[in-house]
């Protein structure tokens, strides 16, 4: 099976997870030049702000980057065309199956990596002709599935004969060296980017991140079908209330709609919606993601040099005791 670091054309096998509203140009180009896949994140952005960031990062760094866009997009068939014009190395994916466009991007040059969080739908991409699979779990910060990293990871291994990138709670060497002894040939770390000092998300949320515990994220929106995962604010909690009430899609809709802008751009950590992962109790500084990405993979290069010690003396010592 092709290596990560081959297909990709990086030095670490580590993507930098797409962030609506917050990887632009500035964090993708940054974490590429430290070694990693930096993504800009394309989210529901208008086309030409997309063509606008892939030629800031261009000028940026020489190193592959590659853009994310969810298929929910108003914008995507638009979007899809200035990637193949702009020939970007990678395109990840969210929201369901690239399928249709995978033929024309691939002619292109550009590699396909959909997100997905289901063995059934790594299966679909897979024979619509998907490079590797990003499979991620419900530990994860923003929209999410209902399968856990530890489950859906080895599970996915087993269906797919493409490479899967395992993404969902990875914050550090240990979230490495456990994705690769799940099945994984790569990482997807969104949450401890948010901290990147490359990331031009507003200070009070980073605040936020950093100070977050273990039990401080919530999925908001499970009633209506597309989860969320954030930081528990007023906010969060008004949408569970709603949810509790059994609220109808659009009353919880209305409630959501510019949220994450709220909080990425004007800094409202308290009405806007703070999307992050569950690792963030993990996640204590800012750093530059150069910083970042080695600190991870020294980490994990350690734990794999002290693989697990079994006692295998222990037993029988105890029979001859
Ligand atoms: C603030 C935020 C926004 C996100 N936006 C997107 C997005 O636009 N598209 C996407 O495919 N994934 C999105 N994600 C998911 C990340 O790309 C990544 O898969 C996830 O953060 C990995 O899990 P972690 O947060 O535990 O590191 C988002 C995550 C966060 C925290």
């Amino acid at each position: 099976m092709i290596n990560i670091c081959e297909l990709l054309g990086i030095k670490y096998p580590i993507i930098q997870g797409a962030m609506a509203w917050i990887a632009d140009s500035s964090l993708a180009a940054a974490v590429s030049n430290g070694g990693g896949l930096g993504i800009i994140a394309a989210g529901a952005a208008e086309p030409e702000w997309v063509r606008e960031e892939i030629r800031k990062t261009k000028k940026l760094t020489n190193k592959p980057f590659g853009v994310n866009i969810m298929l929910l997009s108003p914008h995507v068939d638009a979007v899809m065309d200035i990637l193949c014009e702009e020939k970007v190395a990678v395109v990840t994916t969210g929201a369901g199956n690239p399928g249709k466009y995978i033929e024309k991007l691939k002619r292109s040059g550009v590699k396909v990596i959909p997100v997905i969080a289901s063995v059934a739908l790594a299966i679909r991409v897979e024979r619509a002709g998907a490079d590797a699979v990003i499979a991620e779990g419900s530990e994860a910060g923003g929209h999410i599935g209902e399968s856990t990293t530890m489950a859906l990871v080895p599970q996915v291994a087993d269906a797919v004969n493409i490479p899967v990138i395992a993404a969902g709670g990875i914050a550090d060497g240990r979230g490495i060296a456990a994705a690769y002894m799940l099945g994984a040939k790569g990482v997807q770390v969104g949450t401890r980017f948010l901290v990147a000092k490359e990331c031009t998300v507003a200070q009070s949320y980073k605040d936020l991140i950093i100070k977050a515990k273990d039990t401080d994220t919530i999925a908001t929106g499970r009633s209506t079908g597309h989860p969320v995962r954030v930081i528990k604010n007023k906010l969060a909690r008004e949408i569970l209330n709603l949810e509790k009430k059994n609220a109808c899609f659009e009353q919880i809709e209305m409630l959501t709609v510019g949220k994450l802008r709220a909080a990425v751009k004007d800094g409202d950590v308290i009405r806007g919606s703070v999307m992050s992962g569950q690792i963030a109790g993990l996640v204590k500084k800012e750093q530059p993601s150069k910083e970042i990405i080695e600190e991870m993979f020294k980490e994990a290069e350690e734990i794999y040099e002290n693989r697990i010690d079994i006692c295998r003396s222990g037993s029988s010592a105890h029979r001859n005791g």
